[in-house]
């Protein structure tokens, strides 16, 4: 399957992915809708420590390389 990182792109957000899931980048960074947010699993450690090196974090932001 597709992650939301693939399907961004082929919707046209801007979305890098440089890393391409590794979570070594930022690049990849969403905001998602506080309504879809309670839905998804958990963030992993990993994930959320380096969402916060990425700019301009919100409580729902995620890295969208490691949703499916
Ligand atoms: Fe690099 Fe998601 S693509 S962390």
């Amino acid at each position: 399957g597709q992650r939301l990182l693939e399907v961004g792109q082929n919707i046209g957000m801007p979305l890098e992915g440089t890393c391409e899931g590794q979570m070594a980048c930022s690049t990849c960074h969403v905001i998602v809708a506080a309504e879809w947010f309670d839905r998804l699993a958990g963030a992993a450690d990993d994930e959320e420590d380096m969402l916060d090196l990425a700019a301009g974090v919100t409580r729902t932001s995620r890295l969208s390389c490691q949703i499916v």
